[in-house]
């Protein structure tokens, strides 16, 4: 509120309001430091997917800390059966909006396929792209020890990354289906690659719980789980499956909160009827001459 010099008070103009939210921004914009930190003190991350605007604006508001921009778009936004046909200008597309419905949180966009697998100089200028081009302010990369390389280049290019280890989604078709990965060896050697390589997280899917808590212990930076058990220091989920907008039963470690999908259609169905039966619009929702 202004004050002014009769003692009455008035909304702050558009450019203190401006001013105000920017600084509010600034304080508390979540970034690696605020991630690394949280770790420290025992305090837990949350992660969840974003493809729009509005889903955008509403998990800020929640409070999440970081909004995944993931390829999992091609499987709950496009209806594809993998996340391999997901194109860089479609993770831009939807990369953008997302920035665009964020104030606090950390926007996170994925380096779709085959991005990480064609050299360390094309991951690198794609990454850059995305950066530019979204206003993101990192990328994930899917694997650990192969992807050394290319997280180190990122890096140092001033780029924050996530490495994703244990399932690789975009692996899908070599490894002949979604499975958990139980090799705690090549599990740890990935990690701690990410963590040596300058990742400043370690997402982690499909692990067993035991193996990812201690992973969990053994890296300085923070690692976030999804059907990985609860030793994590964050958790992430795909917004869609937490909403129960998708058709049928997901994965074991999906939590589902509400039920979307038929909350969506009974308002639908009921739209429909009214417009059938005449009873939309009313008299109240209709422009009088
Ligand atoms: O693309 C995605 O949504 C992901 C999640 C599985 C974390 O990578």
């Amino acid at each position: 509120m202004e004050r002014h010099d009769n003692g009455l008070e008035t909304l702050p103009s558009w450019t203190t309001q401006k001013k105000l939210e920017m600084t509010q921004t600034h304080l508390t914009k979540i970034n690696v430091r605020t991630l690394q930190k949280m770790k420290e003190a025992n305090q837990r991350i949350t992660m969840l997917t974003a493809y729009d605007f509005p889903t955008a604006r509403m998990l800020d508001d929640a409070g999440v800390e970081v909004i995944l921009v993931g390829d999992s778009l091609g499987m709950v936004v496009q209806g594809k059966s993998s996340t391999v046909p997901v194109t860089v200008e479609e993770m831009i597309y939807h990369g953008e909006m997302v920035v665009r419905g964020t104030k606090r949180a950390m926007v996170v966009v994925d380096l779709p396929f085959p991005v990480g697998q064609l050299g360390v100089h094309h991951t690198l200028k794609i990454a850059a792209q995305i950066l530019k081009q979204t206003g993101c302010e990192a990328v994930k990369l899917e694997g650990g020890a192969e992807q050394s390389d290319a997280i180190a280049a990122l890096v140092s290019a001033g780029i924050p990354t996530i490495a994703h280890v244990g399932l690789r989604p975009q692996t899908v078709h070599a490894l002949g289906g979604y499975r958990v990965h139980r090799n705690e060896d090549q599990l740890k050697r990935d990690a701690s690659a990410a963590e040596n390589a300058g990742a400043f997280a370690v997402l982690m899917e499909c692990v067993p719980a035991e193996t990812a808590k201690l992973i969990s212990r053994d890296l300085k930076i923070p690692t976030i789980g999804i059907g990985a058990g609860n030793g994590c220091d964050g958790q992430v989920l795909v917004t869609n499956d937490l909403l129960g907008i998708q058709e049928g039963k997901g994965p074991k470690f999906v939590r589902q909160y509400t039920n979307l999908r038929t909350i969506m259609t009974d308002a639908v169905t009921r739209f429909r009827n009214d417009v059938q039966s005449g009873d939309f619009p009313s008299s109240e929702e209709s422009y009088l001459s």
